[in-house]
């Protein structure tokens, strides 16, 4: 599929990729269509969440217009396809991002935008002074395979949660 790998996890090109999408910062003026995205994205398999319009709004509005939210987005024409968008974080020295939501259109999956924009990402975050990035997903998802894949590595860390 047109790919190029290079060893170095970060860098993991798909061309063809690169021919059909845009990719750019996140705006506010994005989060309509990146709402409708989430909603049809996370609604299906392996999710199956249930999200309405309005919840998804809320909850991609919530991340991106804090003062450290910062997002991007791949779009065909007008049409986003695939988005990241997480917090920006002071650490001892320089930055961490907290990757909290990524997804690629079910139909646009496998085609390699996800790696495409996580890279554009990555490098965006590389710039801006951030040395390392976290995400969280269930085990055994596609999810888990594509950021192995990207070089993401488990922590010794256990996430907790408690019900009210
Ligand atoms: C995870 C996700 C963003 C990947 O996006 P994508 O655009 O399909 O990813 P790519 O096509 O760039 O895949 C890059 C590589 O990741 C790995 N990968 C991606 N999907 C995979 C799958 N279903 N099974 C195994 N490996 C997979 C592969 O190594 C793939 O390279 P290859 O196609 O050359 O084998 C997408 O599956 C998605 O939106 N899932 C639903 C939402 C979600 O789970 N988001 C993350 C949790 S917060």
């Amino acid at each position: 599929m047109g790919t190029e790998q290079q060893g170095d996890a970060r860098a993991w090109y798909s061309f063809e990729a690169m021919a059909t999408v845009d990719v750019s910062l996140m705006g506010l003026d994005d989060l309509g269509g990146v709402a409708s995205l989430y909603q049809h994205t996370f609604n299906a398999a392996p999710w199956n969440e249930g999200w309405g319009f309005e919840a998804a709004s809320q909850r991609l509005e919530g991340i991106l217009a804090a003062p450290n939210g910062f997002g991007v987005l791949a779009r065909r024409g007008d049409v986003p396809v695939a988005f990241a968008l997480g917090y920006l974080e002071a650490w001892v020295s320089g930055r961490h991002f907290l990757l909290k939501e990524m997804c690629t259109a079910p139909e646009r999956q496998r085609e390699g935008i996800g790696r495409f924009l996580l890279e554009f990402l990555l490098s965006t975050l590389k710039d801006r002074g951030v040395l390392q990035v976290f995400c969280e997903t269930r085990a055994g998802v596609p999810a888990e395979a594509f950021f192995r894949r990207a070089g993401f590595r488990a922590l010794n860390v256990v996430a907790l949660g408690k019900r009210l």
